[in-house]
C-alpha cells in the first residue's frame, strides 16, 4: 500500500478478520456442574441415593463435555456458525481472484489439528488430573472414617441372678476398656421374668432423646432403699448395678420426661428413649449394640417395642419428619 500523501488523511486500521475460531458454546459444562452440586447436597440430605444420582449426572455430562472439547483433536469436524465477513467493494475484485486460485487447495499442513485444540485439550485434562489428586485425599479423610472401624461392643453385666425379678438397677460400665471412661454407659434395666420359656429383659439407655443429655431415674436409689450396690467384675472390668425404684425418667437439661418403658411423657424429646439388644449366655446378661424406639406398647415382657435403626438424639424416626434428617453413617 503506497504511503499517504502530504494533506492526504490516514485511513483507520482496518479490522482484522483473524479472530481465533472459537468452538460453539455448550450447555456441557453447566449439567457437570448441577452434577457436583447434586452430589454435595446429596452428602447432607442422603449420600446412598442422592449423591450417587448426582455422580452419575456429573459424569455423563463430564464425558459429553470432554468429548465436545476434543472433537477436533480427535479429527471430528465441530459444527460453528459460518464465519460472514462483509466484503467492501475495493477488496471484492482481489478476494474474488483469491477465491478462485485457492478453491480446491487443500488445507495447509497442521490446520486440521491447531496448537490451541491441543493446548485447550491439555489444559482440561491435566485441571482434572490434578483436581482429582487435590480433592480425592481430601474428600477421603473427610468422608471415610466416620464408615472405619465400627464394631459391635458386647458387654457382660454379670450373672443373671444379680437381676432378681421385677427389680429395676442402674448398670454403669464400660463399652470399649481399652477407651477408659470415655466409653463409660449407663442403662436401666429390669428383669421381666420368664415369657413363653424365654428370659426378658428391659434395658433402657439413658441418652436423652432430645440432645442427649444423661437421663436420670426419677425414684430412690441404693442407700434410701437400704440396698447395696452391686459389683461385678467381668471383662469389661467393673460394672456397678445400683437398685432403684423409678417412676420413669427425666432429663435435666430441658426438662424432658418418659414413663418406665421408655416412652416420652413431656417435654421436648422426639421420641421413646433408645434400648440396648441382649441376650443370655451362660447364664450372664450379655448387651449388644443399642436401637432406637419410636414408642412402646404394653409393658414389660408383653411390650411390643417399634424398632428402628440407632438414631441421633433429636431425630424423628417415624412419620413424614423422619426424611428431614440426614442419613447418619454406620455406629454401634
Ligand atoms: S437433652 Fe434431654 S430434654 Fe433436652
Amino acid at each position: 500500500m503506497e504511503p499517504a500523501g502530504p494533506g492526504q488523511h490516514e485511513s483507520p486500521p482496518e479490522p482484522s478478520h483473524d479472530e481465533p475460531h472459537l468452538p460453539a458454546p455448550t450447555l456441557w459444562p453447566l449439567g457437570f456442574a448441577i452434577g457436583i452440586v447434586v452430589v454435595l447436597v446429596g452428602l447432607v440430605v442422603n449420600p446412598e441415593i442422592v449423591s450417587p444420582i448426582g455422580g452419575a449426572i456429573a459424569i455423563v455430562f463430564g464425558f459429553l463435555w470432554a468429548r465436545a472439547a476434543t472433537a477436533e483433536l480427535r479429527g471430528h469436524a465441530v459444527v460453528v456458525e459460518p464465519e460472514r465477513r462483509e466484503l467492501r467493494e475495493t477488496e471484492a475484485g482481489e478476494v474474488g481472484a483469491a477465491l478462485g486460485e485457492e478453491a480446491g487447495a487443500p488445507p495447509a499442513r497442521g490446520e486440521r489439528f491447531p496448537r490451541s485444540r491441543f493446548l485447550e485439550g491439555a489444559t482440561l485434562g491435566l485441571g482434572g488430573l490434578i483436581g482429582g489428586i487435590v480433592t480425592l485425599p481430601v474428600a477421603g479423610f473427610a468422608v471415610l472414617p466416620p464408615f472405619l472401624g465400627q464394631r459391635r461392643h458386647e458387654v457382660d453385666l454379670g450373672p443373671i441372678s444379680d437381676f432378681p425379678e421385677g427389680s429395676w438397677f442402674i448398670a454403669t460400665f464400660l463399652t470399649d476398656p481399652a477407651e477408659g471412661e470415655v466409653s463409660r454407659r449407663t442403662a436401666f434395666v429390669r428383669n421381666n421374668g420368664v415369657f413363653n420359656n424365654q428370659p426378658s429383659f428391659t434395658i433402657i439407655s439413658n441418652r436423652c432423646a432430645h440432645l442427649g443429655c444423661p437421663v436420670q431415674a426419677n425414684g430412690p436409689t441404693g442407700a434410701i432403699l437400704g440396698k447395696k450396690t452391686i459389683t461385678e467384675h467381668t471383662k469389661n472390668g467393673v460394672v456397678k448395678l445400683e437398685p432403684v425404684v423409678p417412676a420413669g425418667f427425666g432429663c435435666p437439661c430441658h426438662g424432658g420426661q418418659y414413663d418406665t418403658e421408655g416412652n416420652r411423657t413431656a417435654g421436648p424429646p422426639v421420641r421413646a428413649l433408645d434400648r440396648y439388644a441382649f441376650e443370655i449366655r451362660n447364664g450372664r446378661l450379655i448387651l449388644l449394640g443399642t436401637y432406637s424406639v419410636s414408642h412402646v406398647d404394653g409393658t414389660g415382657a408383653q411390650a411390643r417395642i417399634h424398632k428402628y435403626k440407632l438414631a441421633g438424639p433429636g431425630e424423628h424416626v417415624d412419620g413424614p419428619e423422619q426424611w428431614l434428617y440426614p442419613l447418619n453413617p454406620p455406629h454401634q
